[in-house]
């Protein structure tokens, strides 16, 4: 007999669950309709206890080993705090975990671009075909001397070892995988959706800080670096000679304020974000050379648990001349108001997660 209620409930309020598996954390949402915009019905953030002390354990690594089990707990866990109604997942790459591309292919039919895009891809990279799944989007477009209309397309690959990992991640923490993506979709969704100043999106997470360039939602380009919020806490715990523990603390209380006890502290921490920005302008760069015609960057939106760095916005403004704000992802979602007085700090580091949901609403 047929089920009607169950497959009616199914079709009217979908719930779905957007993790992002960091290096050092995961974060997950749980979103359904809300009235007017989706409803943020519950958030979990779990740290991976003590990384900190043991430099190389991480949920990720760039050789792409997902430590799983300790990753699975960690699900586990976060779905046992929670308690999530949804069982379906949207789930998020690290961008280093994905190779990206930008390729120029004459403007052409999609259903050739997809036979060219399958032929040329292998020159590009670096596994064989066999062993990764391709993704693409236009992502620019542009004439050359001849008057040859070329599409720009950004290439993604992943392996698909990688993706079966993910599945078995999910499946032993008793849900299912329903989509993966790269990041920095996910950001370019949630904080530039809508908006049509081109953006520099941040990210600067605990092992990496990633850097997107996307307007109105769309995704251009990525880049990123290695420099992130754990060379901080690493130069601290040098630079003071205290433990790594203390270190994050400490970075998290004072921040880089320039005044009295905060001094030293921004001595230590400063030249790991002037590398940071460093790499940021490389990005610029490398965008604009291959963009040529396309619109400058006119804004920077700072993610990542590294955005509550107290003092990070006015350093960076200074050194970039670019207006600089941290990511409010929970402007785009209905959500209790007790979440009001935390909305700024949550934001950034739930970017991620809240953008994987937004997929499924949009
Ligand atoms: N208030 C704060 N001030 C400074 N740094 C902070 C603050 N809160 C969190 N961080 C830093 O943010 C980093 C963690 O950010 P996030 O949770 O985005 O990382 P992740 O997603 O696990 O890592 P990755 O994106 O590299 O895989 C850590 O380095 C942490 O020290
Ligand atoms: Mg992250």
């Amino acid at each position: 007999m047929w089920n009607i209620f169950h497959n009616l409930q199914q079709a009217t309020f979908p719930l779905y669950l957007g993790v992002d598996i960091g290096t050092t954390s995961i974060k997950a949402v749980e979103v359904k309709q809300g009235e007017h915009l989706p409803l943020l019905v519950n958030y979990g953030m779990l740290e991976l206890g003590g990384y900190l002390m043991r430099a190389n354990n991480a949920l990720q690594t760039s050789t792409l080993k997902i430590f799983e089990e300790e990753a699975a707990e960690l699900l586990k866990i976060l779905v046992r705090k929670m308690k999530p109604k949804a069982r379906e997942v949207i789930a998020s790459f690290p961008a280093f975990a994905a190779f990206t591309t930008v390729l120029d292919f004459p403007v052409m039919s999609p259903e050739e671009l997809k036979k060219t895009i399958a032929f040329q891809a292998k020159d590009y990279i670096p596994q064989p075909l066999s062993e990764v799944a391709l993704d693409w989007m236009k992502v620019g477009e542009f004439s050359d001397a001849k008057g040859v209309r070329h599409n720009q397309i950004l290439l993604i690959s992943v392996p698909r070892e990688q993706i079966k990992r993910y599945q078995k991640l999910f499946t032993l923490a008793g849900l299912r995988l329903r989509a993966l993506e790269i990041e920095n979709l996910s950001l370019a969704r949630i904080l530039t959706m809508g908006d049509p100043t081109p953006a520099m999106i941040v990210d600067i997470g605990s092992r990496s800080t990633s850097i997107s360039f996307a307007t109105k939602g769309s995704l251009h380009f990525v880049s990123q670096s290695d420099f992130a919020g754990s060379s901080l806490t690493q130069a601290l715990a040098q630079g003071l000679n205290i433990n790594p523990l203390r270190a994050e603390e400490l970075k998290k209380e004072r921040g880089i304020g320039n005044a009295g006890q905060g001094y030293e502290l921004s001595t230590i921490m400063l030249p790991f974000l002037d590398a940071i920005i460093n790499e940021i302008k490389k990005a610029q760069f490398n965008y604009e050379s291959q963009f040529p015609g396309a619109p400058k960057p006119e804004r920077v939106v700072l993610a990542g648990g590294g955005a509550n760095l107290s003092g990070i916005e006015n350093y960076f403004e200074r050194d970039m001349g670019l207006p600089i704000v941290k990511a409010l992802p929970l402007e785009r979602f209905e959500y209790a108001p007790s979440l009001q007085p935390i909305a700024s700090e949550i934001g950034p580091v739930l970017s991620v997660a809240m953008g994987l949901a937004m997929r499924e609403f949009i």
